[in-house]
């Protein structure tokens, strides 16, 4: 069979080196794609969000399934018209995306299902006066979040009232995060750990993948602006089997549950943000599509064939059987541009991929190939994956430092706490 990757970074890398790996594939594309992804698939010179050219490219080469990657193309409908047209693409159709599209939605649809989370108003763009007012009856530090899809940024933890007050006007005004901000809610902090599970169901039966913990933010020790994902790890201790069991009772049942009931079944992969509280697990967010960097460590570690799984979720047939887990333990440094995640420079000259390949395996982010020069093209440009396969984090995570330090590009940086945590 033919299959096509969507997207263009880490997760879309490990995902077509996952997927080259059954038996069942014959070919494998991936649009747009980047340098590294080029050197194990064809990569097509097509937007994600370009939905009829990518009709037209699964026609033409004949492709049995296609796998969404980004949530902008799934927010956008790409899985409806693919249905439409008799072709199978994996990933939520519209609707039920918006457990990530809309955080009012999943808000209000937890609610409804008795789905533990931070308690949360929504307020639109008229009720500043309403918004500033509920301010004044919470504790502090409260989260302020955009509504809309904002790329992962569009989350703001404020300590005291003043900078609520700001970020609010800032949200509801359109300044910052656009039309994604036009509606805001407004909830309680919550202390905890946080751990990542995908799940990837049919909307009816599921399989839970082994727990993973991003870091987000930009410096060590948690610091600094959040991020789109600077490492990860897999599996996250901190999901024992009880709180797994947990997970999937009071969060994970009733949430594929529920989207059936409201007519808005959810198939694909359903990424579930989880804060781990002294009150128990509790849902920080909803994502319609597997998480960045976590795939790039979590696919490592499954001894599953992963085009299995995937078709038999978008064909119904998803059984837990089909899950098999190895002893094996993962760890993904990701290495950035200088000044990312707020302004970088592209174009800068990679070196030392090679060596570091011997030790580990690298998933490109953001990268271009330019007269046989790899250059950077991204904030995020190369996780670093290292995996052991007794399950011992520690030599992963020496492992993947010693690999790193064999890159160098101008301007590069990386956290060097990933998997601290969960290793003592
Ligand atoms: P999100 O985009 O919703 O995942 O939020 C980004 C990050 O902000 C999360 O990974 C958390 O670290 C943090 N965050 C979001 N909501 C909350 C909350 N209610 N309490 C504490 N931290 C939060
Ligand atoms: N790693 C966070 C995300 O993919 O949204």
């Amino acid at each position: 069979m033919n299959i096509l990757v969507i997207g263009s970074g880490g997760r879309e890398h490990a995902l077509v080196w996952k997927i080259r790996q059954s038996p069942q594939v014959k070919k494998v594309f991936c649009a747009p794609g980047n340098a590294g992804i080029a050197s194990i698939a064809e990569c097509m010179p097509i937007k994600p969000t370009d939905i009829e050219a990518l009709l037209n490219l699964v026609v033409e080469k004949a492709v049995g399934l296609t796998v969404v990657g980004p949530e902008q193309p799934l927010a956008e409908g790409i899985v409806d018209r693919f249905q439409v047209n008799g072709h199978y693409a994996f990933g939520p159709t519209k609707e039920a995306a918006q457990l990530e599209w809309s955080k009012g939605f999943a808000k209000e649809f937890m609610k409804r299902h008795g789905i533990p989370t931070a308690h949360y108003e929504v307020f639109e763009a008229g009720q500043k006066h309403e918004a500033k007012e509920y301010l004044k009856s919470i504790k502090f530090p409260c989260v302020l979040k955009a509504d809309g899809l904002a790329a992962g940024k569009g989350v703001v933890i404020c300590r005291q009232m003043k900078e609520a007050a700001q970020t609010l006007d800032m949200m509801l005004d359109g300044s910052s995060f656009g039309e994604a901000g036009r509606s805001v809610v407004i909830e309680e902090f919550m202390e905890g750990v946080e751990a990542s599970i995908f799940v990837l169901t049919d909307g009816q039966h599921y399989v839970t993948l082994p727990p993973a913990q991003d870091h987000k933010r930009v410096f060590d020790n948690d610091e600094g602006k959040n991020t789109g994902g600077m490492g990860a790890y897999a599996p996250a201790p901190v999901v024992t089997s009880e709180l797994s069991r947990t997970i999937q009772n009071r969060i994970v049942e009733p949430t594929i549950h529920g989207m059936r009931e409201e007519g808005k079944r959810y198939t694909g992969c359903l990424y579930v943000g989880i804060m781990v509280t002294s009150s128990g697990p509790k849902v920080v967010e909803y994502n319609c599509r597997f998480g960045d960097p976590e795939t790039q460590v979590v696919l490592p570690i499954l001894d599953t064939d992963l085009v299995d799984l995937l078709l038999k979720t978008c064909t119904g047939e998803l059984d837990t059987q089909n899950l098999v887990s190895s002893d094996r333990a993962a760890v993904c440094v990701v290495a950035a541009s200088g000044g990312y995640p707020d302004r970088f420079e592209t174009g800068k000259r990679i070196t030392g991929v090679a060596e570091a390949e011997a030790l580990s395996q690298i998933f490109h982010s953001g990268t271009r190939l330019q007269h046989g020069q790899l250059l950077t093209d991204g904030g995020r440009v190369l996780g670093v994956t290292a995996i052991d396969q007794n399950g011992n984090l520690k030599e992963a995570v020496s492992k993947v430092y010693e690999a790193i330090s064999r890159i160098q590009f101008d301007g590069m940086h990386y956290r060097r706490d990933i998997a601290r945590r969960a290793i003592h």
